[in-house]
């Protein structure tokens, strides 16, 4: 469960994070935050590339550096776009390696929006336990 108070911080985050959004090609930028399990907030934004397929999601910035301060479990996820936009699924997908079903708060530059979960915008998806035991 997440408080309404670290529920806010989540947001801001989200939205602040956005503003550093590099998106000269879509013109749609995007900022994310992702509760660790060690209690911090970390922060991502889409970073687009002139080699367009090389463009890295808000979402996946966001994992990766929680992942690179040595934390590999989520608990909650913020996504700001102009529109409350959703997760892309690859974004969905690699939230999904770190991530139960955790509360997903879609909000605008302003942090209005709506909360779903992951497995809701993921249901039935591909885990580690579909692959053969690696010993
Ligand atoms: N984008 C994200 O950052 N997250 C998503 O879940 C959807 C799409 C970015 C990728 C690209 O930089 C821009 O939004 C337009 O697709």
């Amino acid at each position: 469960m997440i408080d309404d108070t670290t529920r806010d911080e989540l947001i801001s985050a989200a939205c602040a994070a956005r503003q550093f959004a590099y998106a000269p090609y879509s013109k749609y930028p995007v900022g994310a935050a992702v509760l660790g399990e060690d209690g911090r907030i970390y922060m991502g934004c889409n970073v687009e590339n002139a080699s367009y397929g090389l463009s890295n999601c808000a979402e996946r910035t966001a994992v990766f550096n929680m992942v690179s301060a040595g934390v590999q479990r989520l608990l909650a996820v913020v996504v700001s776009t102009a529109n409350a936009g959703s997760p892309c699924g690859a974004c969905r997908q690699v939230l999904t390696e770190f991530a139960g079903d955790v509360p997903v708060w879609l909000v605008d530059g302003e942090g209005n929006g709506r909360q779903t979960t992951l497995y809701a915008l993921l249901p039935d998806h591909f885990g580690p336990e579909h692959l053969p035991d690696s010993d």
